[in-house]
């Protein structure tokens, strides 16, 4: 698309932020306004309603704009309260954090706030070496921790790091559930921390075998390494537990949670963590502000966290997670069966994948090897796009190119439910019988490759 076309807010964003960002959008012709949003639904300016099944990849686990979180912020802001004055203590961070550290349980007893999850993993790195004295960091294949540079230096795929080294020394990469190369990093005591997805969100919606990471727990205590659970996305009832820790009985030395906290509002996150990690990094007076940040405990945030919390919490939504996240598997495998290209359907409450693999037929195999050779991303995204022109929002996993995640606001109801999985199969069997969707999709690869 010419940048003569692009309307005034495009070519502001194109000219001042990231002029990529809207070429990409523009050729996978997904690059429309929205005027308004609400629960599952995004309204767009032409008309037409889009049904949300990405969720800000897990910002919007109470739905978009909930009316309850709207009008707490409203509240908040009317009080005119003091804010950000660094010199006071603020005044809902403290029932923020009980009430955290309340609904996770076991030894969790603090809260440190952050802006962001990558600010909560690179605090972890921190709190950990602080801890323990050591300075190693243990991550596993497929990894996703953030971009700042000590959770790109956990990174799982080469693709984020690359052109931003060096990162942290002493990262060691391990397959997610190898208790054994497990077993033996943490036997070197080396390594101040074992951090991992309780399960693997951008690696393909991956959930680890039973046992695993209570074993993987085992090892780092009796190799005095800490562990770490990074619940970015599964955090806040995403799959049916306030953590997805809970499913599996874990008992973890920290947590890092974030994403859906905000309400989809106000970015807001928070590490939760033992007393014993925080009397090893706040030990003195001297000590007392020694990792902080600026916005972190600010009032707007505290009370999106707080109004969050009150919505999941009263609405049910971690009940409603398993329920219709059940529901919309055992649809969706029915409606996929017999399809080649479809390996597996899989997720715990809404957190869901669909993984493609590679056709059996000898035709469909040659356009999907085209499609490989472009790029390993591009079959995914083509899906994506697809989707998108029936009225679904939805990605790829970002670590696994072939699993299309299925992450919905936790609201959703059974009717948006039925609509996706119609949606899907259409596109599916699309795939499956029509050459014009490889035709199609072949020349748009070439395009955005070229872009
Ligand atoms: C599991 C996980 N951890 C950490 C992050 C980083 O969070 P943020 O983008 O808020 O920095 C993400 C982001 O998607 C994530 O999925």
């Amino acid at each position: 698309m010419s940048m003569l076309t692009l309307t005034a807010t495009d070519r502001l964003y194109a000219e001042y932020v990231n002029r990529q960002w809207v070429r990409l959008l523009d050729v996978l012709q997904m690059n429309v306004p929205y005027i308004r949003c609400e629960g599952a639904e995004l309204f767009r300016a032409d008309g037409q309603r889009v049904l949300d099944f990405l969720s800000g990849y897990c910002v919007h686990n109470t739905g978009h704009n909930h009316p309850r979180i709207v009008s707490a912020l409203r509240d908040e802001l009317d009080r005119s309260g003091p804010v950000m004055l660094q010199s006071n203590v603020p005044d809902l961070a403290g029932e923020l954090a009980y009430r955290l550290c309340e609904s996770a349980g076991g030894r969790l007893q603090k809260a440190h706030f952050t802006s962001s999850g990558s600010e909560g993993v690179e605090a972890a790195i921190k709190f950990a070496r602080a801890h323990t004295g050591r300075a190693g960091l243990i991550f596993t294949d497929r990894a996703f921790h953030g971009l700042t540079c000590g959770a790109l230096s956990l990174m799982g795929s080469e693709f984020w790091r690359e052109g931003f080294g060096p990162l942290l020394p002493d990262a060691k990469r391990i397959p997610f559930g190898d208790l054994k190369s497990l077993a033996a990093a943490l036997s070197t005591k080396k390594y101040a921390a074992f951090i991992v997805e309780t399960i693997q969100g951008e690696g393909g919606i991956r959930i680890p075998s039973s046992g695993y990471l209570q074993q993987a727990q085992a090892l780092c205590r009796r190799y005095g390494s800490l562990f770490v659970l990074d619940e970015v996305q599964t955090g806040f009832y995403r799959t049916g537990c306030f953590l997805a820790a809970q499913h599996f009985g874990l008992d973890p030395d920290m947590v890092v949670l974030a994403k859906a906290l905000s309400g989809g509002l106000v970015p807001v996150g928070a590490v939760l963590l033992t007393d014993d990690i925080y009397n090893s990094v706040y030990s003195s007076l001297k000590r007392a502000i020694v990792h902080t940040s600026t916005y972190s405990e600010n009032n707007l945030a505290m009370r999106a966290g707080l109004a969050t919390l009150d919505v999941l919490e009263s609405e049910g939504l971690g009940a409603r997670a398993i329920s219709v996240g059940q529901f919309l598997r055992e649809r969706l495998q029915t409606a996929l069966a017999g399809y080649a290209m479809v390996k597996e359907v899989r997720g715990l409450g809404l957190f869901c994948g669909v993984e493609f693999q590679a056709p059996r037929s000898l035709t469909l195999r040659a356009s999907f090897e085209a499609f490989m050779r472009i790029h390993p991303g591009m079959f995914g995204q083509m899906l994506v796009m697809q989707l998108f022109r029936e009225g679904i929002l939805t990605q790829i996993c970002g670590n696994d190119f072939l699993v299309l995640k299925v992450a919905p606001p936790l609201v959703l109801q059974e009717a948006q439910v039925d609509e996706f999985v119609g949606k899907l199969a259409k596109v599916v069997e699309s795939i499956h019988t029509s050459s014009s969707f490889w035709s199609e999709a072949l020349g748009l690869a070439r395009r955005v490759v070229s872009v």
